[in-house]
């Protein structure tokens, strides 16, 4: 696992500094914790609009039959299902994750005789995929690259494993645009989330981490400088909700 050799740097994990090589093992534990209820969260804290942008996010990437798709953090599959869908029993795609139990949690759904046996399943740190370079027409991450030790370096891991021309979909929470609407947001992030954290998971420290590793993160227009930088082209963003998630899309230029 990656800690860019220096064992002395820092690194949140939500709010907290941690030893930037400890970081990943914080992650581990934390999604550990969640993997069982994981889904039922998702859909209760966010009313069930998680699908929506979802499925918004998958069509957006224009995917077409026989293609090959990566689903970095894929964790319980949710956009693992919707891609395979329209890569169809001709196309693969790679849940890629480095929690064994995200992975177990969402395995049965993924599957089924209706998807066949599109959809595989590899275990592995996003800082170092384990695929060769080029291999790939279209990556997704979905609400993982926040937890990364280096989110720059799963990008330009991202960017290795895709073919030139390959589409780059990334989906993270960020913060609302409307000061209101975000006083709401806040109250609700980091009163209700905790509490229902804790009354369903047992952990009120897990849905705490949630609310602040979205505060630590890059606004989305820092996120995109941050694509640019690693060779994106073409790179754009679309708030989702007020901005509380945010579509960023990006193709893999070069030959
Ligand atoms: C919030 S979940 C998102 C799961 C899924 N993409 C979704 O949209 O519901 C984040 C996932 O990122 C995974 N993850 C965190 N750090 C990772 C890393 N360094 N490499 C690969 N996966 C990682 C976690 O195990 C977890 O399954």
């Amino acid at each position: 696992m990656n800690d860019n050799g220096n064992s002395r740097e820092m690194a949140h994990f939500g709010y907290r500094k941690v030893p930037a090589h400890e970081k990943v093992h914080w992650v581990l534990r934390h999604f550990d914790t969640v993997a069982g209820k994981y889904d039922l969260m998702n859909t209760i804290l966010s009313l069930g609009i998680h699908l929506v942008w979802k499925r918004t996010a998958v069509k957006k990437m224009g995917l077409k039959p026989g293609d090959r798709v990566i689903d970095v953090c894929g964790g319980t599959g949710d956009l693992s299902v919707l891609a395979a869908r329209d890569v169809g029993p001709s196309g693969r795609v790679v849940l890629y994750d480095i929690n064994r139990s995200m992975i177990q949690a969402g395995a049965h759904r993924m599957i089924r005789p209706s998807l066949g046996d599109c959809i595989s399943f590899v275990q592995g740190d996003a800082e170092e995929i384990s695929f060769s370079e080029r291999c790939f027409d279209a990556a997704m991450v979905g609400f993982g690259i926040r937890n990364l030790t280096y989110p720059e370096k799963g990008f330009q891991e991202i960017y290795r494993v895709l073919k030139p021309g390959g589409k780059l979909m990334c989906l993270e929470f960020s913060r609302p645009i409307s000061p209101l609407f975000r006083r709401v947001y806040d109250w609700y992030s980091f009163s209700v989330m905790p509490w229902l954290g804790e009354l369903i998971v047992g952990s009120r420290l897990a849905y705490t981490y949630l609310p602040e590793s979205i505060r630590m993160f890059l606004l989305p227009e820092a996120l995109c400088s941050l694509l640019e930088r690693v060779g994106f082209t073409q790179v754009a963003f679309r708030r989702l909700t007020n901005g509380i998630a945010v579509l960023h899309l990006g193709v893999r230029g070069g030959t």
